[in-house]
C-alpha cells in the first residue's frame, strides 16, 4: 500500500515537472527582452564614450547604428503590443531621435550628451507607460 502511494506521488510529481518544463520550452527566446538589453548595451557603450571624452563620429556613430537598426524590431518583438498606436508612436520617437542624431554627426562631448539625453527620454517615455 506504502508503496503504491509513493509511487503516484511519484507519478504526478513527474508528471507536473513535465508541463512546467515543457511550458518553459515552448515560451521561447525572450525577444522583447532581447532588443532592450541590445539597445540599453550600445547606450551604455556611449555613455562610456562620452565618460572617456571619445566623441568622435568613430567612437559615437557604430553604436548609434547598431542601436537605430535595432529599433526597427521595437514592435515585432512585443507581439501583442504591436498594433497600440501609442507604443508604435513611441518607438517612432525613438527612431526619430537616432535618425536626427546620425543625420547630425556630433561635433564635441556636449553635442553627444545631448544627443544622448534625447535617447534616453525616448526610451523613459515608453517605459513610464508600458514597462511596469
Ligand atoms: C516603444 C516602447 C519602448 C521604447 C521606445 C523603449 N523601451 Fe525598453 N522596454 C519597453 C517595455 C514594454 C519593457 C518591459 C519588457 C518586459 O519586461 O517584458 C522594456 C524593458 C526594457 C529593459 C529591461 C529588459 C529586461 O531584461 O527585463 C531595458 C534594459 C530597456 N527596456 C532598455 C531600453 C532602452 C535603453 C531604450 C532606449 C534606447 C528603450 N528601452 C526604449 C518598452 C520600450
Amino acid at each position: 500500500m506504502r508503496s503504491l502511494v509513493l509511487f503516484l506521488v511519484g507519478l504526478a510529481v513527474g508528471a507536473i515537472a513535465t508541463v512546467l518544463v515543457v511550458n518553459a520550452i515552448n515560451r521561447g527566446p525572450h525577444y522583447d527582452t532581447a532588443v532592450m538589453t541590445v539597445m540599453a548595451q550600445h547606450m551604455k557603450a556611449m555613455d562610456r564614450s562620452l565618460k572617456a571624452n571619445r566623441c568622435a563620429t568613430t567612437d559615437i556613430g557604430p553604436q548609434l547604428q547598431t542601436l537605430r537598426l535595432v529599433a526597427n524590431d521595437i514592435e515585432p518583438a512585443f507581439g501583442k503590443l504591436q498594433d497600440d498606436p501609442q507604443f508604435a508612436r513611441y518607438a517612432s520617437q525613438l527612431r526619430a531621435a537616432a535618425d536626427g542624431a546620425l543625420q547630425v554627426p556630433p561635433a564635441s562631448c556636449a553635442a553627444a550628451g545631448a544627443i544622448l539625453s534625447n535617447l534616453d527620454k525616448a526610451c523613459d517615455a515608453c517605459h513610464r507607460d508600458y514597462r511596469n
